[in-house]
């Protein structure tokens, strides 16, 4: 079986669709996924704004469809990514007894950049500078996972 990442944020319309985007643009043998912590957007496509920074970029999203994390979530995949400590804490919650599903900031895999989070660009505006800093976390772990080190 693939190794099966999943791409957490609030809504799942802006930061981890586009995160999960960047990453299986890099790595599409992985099998990915992404979720909100709230059902908000549920059954929309990524936001229209973000899709743009991505096509900018050569990524298309445009199949991608929100959907809310769910427990079973913990079973379903091997690494699950949080966008900044909100969605951890509001993930970890949800956690089952006795699973040990490795949960991590997806701005670990970019020290050099710096960020505790990713900003949130529903709010920001900052679509290009969001994706800036996912790319380079997308770099990154792309990195991990192949066993060498990032930019
Ligand atoms: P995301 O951004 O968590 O990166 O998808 C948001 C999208 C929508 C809302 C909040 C954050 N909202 O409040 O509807």
């Amino acid at each position: 079986m693939t190794y099966r990442i999943l791409f957490v944020c609030l809504g799942n319309i802006c930061r981890s669709p586009a995160a999960q985007g960047m990453f299986r643009a890099l790595m599409p043998k992985i099998t990915t996924e992404s979720a909100g912590t709230s059902a908000w957007h549920a059954g929309e496509a990524p936001y229209g704004p973000m899709q743009a920074a991505t096509v900018k970029r050569g990524v298309d999203i445009s199949d991608l469809q929100s959907r809310q994390f769910v427990a079973a979530d913990f079973e379903a995949f091997d690494l699950i990514l949080g966008m900044d400590a909100d969605n951890i804490a509001d993930i970890q919650a949800l956690r089952p007894a006795g699973n040990e599903t490795p949960l991590r900031l997806f701005t670990d895999y970019a020290p050099q950049q710096g960020a505790s989070h990713v900003p949130d660009p529903y709010y920001s505006r900052d679509f290009d500078g969001a994706l800036d800093l996912i790319e380079h976390c997308a770099a990154g772990l792309n990195a991990a996972l192949s066993g060498s080190s990032a930019d």
